[in-house]
């Protein structure tokens, strides 16, 4: 394992303004479901603050193996549903919940950039923190040919903070391309009433979003209390009973596959 000759192939942001939109869940189910075409795939989890992946994954008790190259250090990311992952959460110090300086953080997100054995990967999906501020422009900036993915729900306040990290990506200092937008927890079906859809927040706001940056929707994902509990229960969404979630997540990883070869 080394990673002098390693080659990334596609990079992807997977981000936001706002928290709690549905980042992680949106990167961990994507990657599976490139995985799953049969690419390499990576997913770099930079949320230090308060790691996602383990819990998404069932990995809460891994850590990572730290393999010695001469005097180098590298972390060898934990494989799952095909994916390799690499997180925070699978670092001692992040798990005895000591408390970050931002300074700090950055420095390890460099070391963990800097540090990971990927090998060769088709796609490296990153999970980014809700903001726009210093960190996320120190991530954005280890990868200047990644393009990015805005996550928003139909909500005026998650497309108000989807909308500053769109332009955050696009200024000329930063230069990173938005492939499109994916609309999360857009209506709700009744288990019940499985023809109805409830806009539980609104409608619209995702295309509102993807027509000001002259990009695509990529995906509405409907409010689904299986993929809450599939969350809850570390599995991804292909073991989901409910087949649109499946297949919504099976399309999405098809159309970014085009996207890229397009691009
Ligand atoms: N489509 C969905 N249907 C139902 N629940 C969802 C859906 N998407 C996400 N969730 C749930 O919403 C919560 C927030 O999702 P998630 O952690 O993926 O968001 P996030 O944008 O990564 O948040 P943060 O900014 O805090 O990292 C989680 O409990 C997750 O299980
Ligand atoms: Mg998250």
């Amino acid at each position: 394992m080394t990673k002098t000759k390693e080659k990334i192939k596609n990079t992807i942001f997977i981000s936001s303004g706002k928290g709690g939109v549905g980042k992680s869940t949106i990167a961990a189910n994507l990657a599976v479901s490139l995985a799953k075409q049969g690419f390499n795939t990576g997913l770099l989890d930079t949320d230090f603050f308060g790691p996602s992946m383990p819990i998404l994954f069932g990995l809460d008790n891994a850590y990572h193996k730290i393999y010695e190259e001469g005097k180098k250090e590298l972390f060898i990311p934990i494989s799952k549903n095909g994916v390799k992952i690499m997180s925070p959460g699978f670092l001692i110090k992040t798990k005895e919940g000591e408390t970050q300086r931002i300074p700090v953080v950055k420095e390890a997100v460099r070391q963990i950039i800097q540090k990971t054995a990927w090998g060769n990967l088709d796609y490296l999906i990153i999970d980014m923190p809700a903001c726009t501020g210093d960190l996320a422009v120190s991530i954005i900036k280890k990868f200047p040919k990644a393009q990015a993915i805005l996550v928003t729900t139909p909500q005026q306040l998650s497309i108000s903070g989807s909308r500053i990290a769109g332009n955050m990506y696009l200024k000329p200092k930063i230069n990173i391309k938005i492939l499109g937008i994916i609309e999360n927890m857009s209506y709700f079906i009744p288990d019940n009433h499985p023809k109805e859809k409830h806009y539980i927040f609104g409608e619209g706001g995702g295309m509102e979003l993807a027509r000001e940056f002259q990009i695509p929707l990529l995906v509405k994902i409907p409010f689904s209390t299986e993929l809450g509990h599939l969350n809850n229960q570390g599995q991804s969404v292909f073991l989901s009973i409910n087949s649109t979630i499946k297949l919504k997540f099976r399309k999405l990883a098809e159309d970014i596959n085009i996207l890229m070869i397009d691009h």
